[in-house]
């Protein structure tokens, strides 16, 4: 459920139309809901156990107002880089409710979590646990740890979001995590308070889930038994949403929260969760403007104005995303290639997609890009990265301006040699 809908034909957020926005920001930009945010957090948090910890995975969309809508919730944060601790404290994310996972933290980067006094370290191998007693005890303290551990089970979602399997790089293999856990009763400086896992991204059953959590859970009672402290286990995150209107819905929140209560009753640990997509996925849209209505030999093009640097997701997963007019026009449907202005065909939002009809300067809405959206946008083509801005009932707010050319250019430096 968003808050994005026709009112007299016209697409609003909330009480916002749409077309208002696009006039004083110019296009594309990005569009958020509060109340869409605020509702999915709510819903997600609702459906868990009581006391679960909700750390919101910032990767996927660490916009300060973003993060601190969730904060002023009640969420913690998942944060995977220094850059990302900082924004989330930035946003006003308490630290005893943060957790850092990442497979590459650097000796600098777990020194600044050290530094801030965050609720967990999630290590995911040997040499980071290593790095991570030695820097604590040359601090004088104790780091608060869970590790992550690779339960290998297949997430059933595309391969570059899956990171459950024994192959993937992530977490430590779980047949490990007796040895790792009396090196870590060993090490200065570590308290090993938990089990992490987070099998990926977009997973649209429970079944994979449970079949992690049910190892990690095994895990815990096995740990607890030859008498180390495990209190706590962070199930990640990874529950899909819907991107497509009117299809399948993936599990609901309360089905996931129904199956988490089920396999995790009677053990005496708290749960902590990292919904990143969950949360902001469908919380957010892309508004861009047709540049022009192309008919190539065989096709016929929609020419948008974001392109795939503003929003990479389907041409780096083949992720499909809704498209709809922002205004909408009578007359036929029919098939288009809704493509951007970036010199490369990878540049693809869909094909053959049929859709209302369409023209030069109408407003198109590209659907559920709240979630690895912005985030992952560039400036390839030497297109400014696209303003954020967010809604809130009737109000809105630029919440990331369009960065000037002077700005984007002024950033480089030209070597003396070059004067
Ligand atoms: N926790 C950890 C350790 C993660 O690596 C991730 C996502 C999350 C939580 C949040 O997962 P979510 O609830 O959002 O599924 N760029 C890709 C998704 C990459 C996900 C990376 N890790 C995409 O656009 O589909």
């Amino acid at each position: 459920m968003n808050h994005f809908d026709y009112l007299n034909g016209v697409l609003h957020a909330e009480e916002v139309a749409i077309p208002e926005i696009a006039a004083s920001l110019g296009t594309p930009f990005y569009l958020y809901s509060t109340a869409t945010l605020t509702r999915h957090f709510t819903v997600f948090k609702e459906a868990l156990p009581e006391g679960a910890m909700v750390a919101y995975a910032v990767k996927a969309n660490g916009n300060l107002a973003v993060i601190r809508t969730l904060a002023a919730l009640g969420a913690g944060a998942d944060v995977v880089s220094e850059g990302e601790l900082r924004r989330a404290l930035a946003a006003g994310v308490p630290p005893e409710r943060i957790v850092f996972s990442g497979v590459g933290k650097t000796d600098a980067e777990l020194a600044f979590a050290l530094d801030t006094g965050i609720h967990q370290i999630n290590v995911e191998s040997e040499p980071e646990l290593e790095a991570l007693s030695a820097i604590a005890s040359a601090k004088g303290v104790t780091a608060t740890i869970a590790i992550r551990v690779n339960p290998d089970v297949d997430a059933r979602t595309h391969a570059k979001i899956s990171t459950g399997k024994g192959e993937n790089k992530f977490g430590v293999p779980i047949d490990r995590m007796p040895t790792l856990a009396k090196r870590c009763a060993e090490l200065p400086g570590i308290d090993l308070k938990g089990i992490a896992v987070h099998i990926g991204s977009q997973i649209t059953a429970l079944d994979p889930l449970e079949a992690a959590y049910e190892k990690v859970l095994d895990m815990v009672r096995t740990l607890r038994a030859s008498g180390h402290g495990i209190d706590r286990a962070d199930l990640g995150g990874g529950l899909g949403v819907p991107y497509v209107m009117n299809e399948r819905h993936p599990p609901l929140p309360a089905d996931y929260g129904a199956m988490v209560r089920r396999i995790s009753a009677g053990l005496p640990v708290s749960l902590a969760f990292e919904p990143g997509r969950l949360i902001v996925a469908n919380a957010g849209i892309l508004v861009s403007r047709v540049v022009y209505v192309k008919h190539g030999a065989s096709r016929d093009f929609l020419v948008l104005d974001a392109g795939m640097n503003d929003l990479i997701r389907p041409a780096m997963y083949e992720a499909h995303h809704d498209i709809i007019p922002v205004i909408r026009r009578d007359g036929p449907e029919r098939a288009y290639d809704v493509v951007g202005p970036v010199c490369e065909t990878g540049d693809t939002f869909a094909r053959g997609r049929v859709l209302p009809p369409f023209e030069p300067g109408d407003l198109a809405a590209i659907l559920t890009a709240g979630a690895y959206g912005a985030a992952q946008a560039s400036e390839y083509n030497a297109r400014p990265l696209a303003p954020e801005a967010m809604v809130n009932g009737a109000a809105w707010t630029v919440i990331r301006p369009r960065p000037s050319y002077e700005e984007m250019l002024g950033r480089d430096r030209l070597p003396a040699w070059l004067d």
